[in-house]
């Protein structure tokens, strides 16, 4: 196998391992995290697990991941960027969480023109990873359970969108981007529930946006770039949607540091263009 199905098929395993034992997990705050935000016990315990089974790999040369403040050298190969628990604070409320990754050809930081492969793991009422990757244009969804990992169809963007999460948030600079969230709220059904992986799933079946705009709080945006949205912008845009970072795709973002941030939105193409003519405004 090439070093690409090698890491798809560890993630497969890992993420199977890490969804029969969540609820033991699920306690609260183990510290802080590159990005200073609260750590949970199963942030580490996930990241552990998948540095354990990924850094062993031949074709993994580099580690990095939200929860580590570098990257590990692991020899030569591929960098491997992981969110290893998405919407974490989900996790004390049994809601649905995820495990981001991104495959780079390229030493970190690096764009997502860099990117050779994308997952994205859903631990939802049952657990299913989507790959999108250089040498195959197909992007497959999986059902993970219990020693067996059926393949689904083709992964796509429906074209017309339904639903509009926009984590609630205003852009504190932008006026013109509130007007457009406020009407895209009137327009469509809202889908919100913290985390970017259970919302970009609503976005991915039924059609519409998903965005985490600047805010006050995150004047950069929340979102990080190597760990959530450029590898989530390679899956949604391989399966024909777009992403924007307010100006260009989020894969044409170029990161100053590995725990960079951006605005990131991600869906149907018409409502991308629709934020970017907002923003511009
Ligand atoms: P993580 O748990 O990996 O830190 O990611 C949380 C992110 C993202 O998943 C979610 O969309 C967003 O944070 C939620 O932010 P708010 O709690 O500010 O809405
Ligand atoms: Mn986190
Ligand atoms: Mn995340
Ligand atoms: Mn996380």
């Amino acid at each position: 196998m090439n070093g690409i199905s090698d890491i798809v098929t560890s993630v497969q395993h890992t993420a199977h391992y890490v969804n029969a034992h969540l609820a033991d997990h699920a306690g609260s705050g183990a510290g802080e995290n590159p990005s200073g935000e609260d750590q949970i016990n199963a942030d580490v315990w996930a990241d552990q697990l998948f540095f354990d089974k990924l850094s062993a790999l031949d074709g993994v040369g580099a580690y990095a991941s939200e929860e580590r403040e570098e990257v590990v050298d692991c020899g030569e190969g591929y960098t491997v960027a992981i969110d290893p628990l998405d919407g974490s604070s989900n996790l004390a409320s049994n809601n649905s969480v995820g495990t981001i990754v991104g495959v780079y050809d390229a030493e970190l930081p690096a764009s997502g023109r860099e990117l050779v492969a994308a997952m994205m793991v859903l631990y939802g009422p049952y657990t299913t990873m989507a790959v999108a990757r250089e040498d195959s244009d197909v992007v497959r969804e999986f059902l993970l359970r219990e020693g067996f990992s059926e393949q689904w169809g083709r992964f796509t963007v429906p074209e017309q969108p339904t639903v509009v999460g926009l984590a609630g948030k205003k852009n504190e600079r932008s006026d013109a981007f509130n007007e457009f969230a406020a009407e895209l709220e009137r327009e469509l059904k809202l889908r919100y529930g913290g985390a970017t992986v259970a919302d970009l799933a609503q976005v991915l079946e039924y059609g519409g946006l998903f965005g985490y705009p600047t805010t006050t709080r995150y004047p950069e945006g929340k979102l990080r770039v190597h760990f959530e949205s450029a590898p989530l912008a390679y899956l949604v845009e391989a399966g024909g949607g777009s992403s924007t970072d307010g100006e260009q795709s989020l894969l044409d973002v170029e990161p100053d540091e590995l725990h960079a941030r951006t605005p990131t939105f991600l869906g149907n193409r018409e409502l991308v263009e629709r934020v970017e003519a907002a923003l511009g405004r």
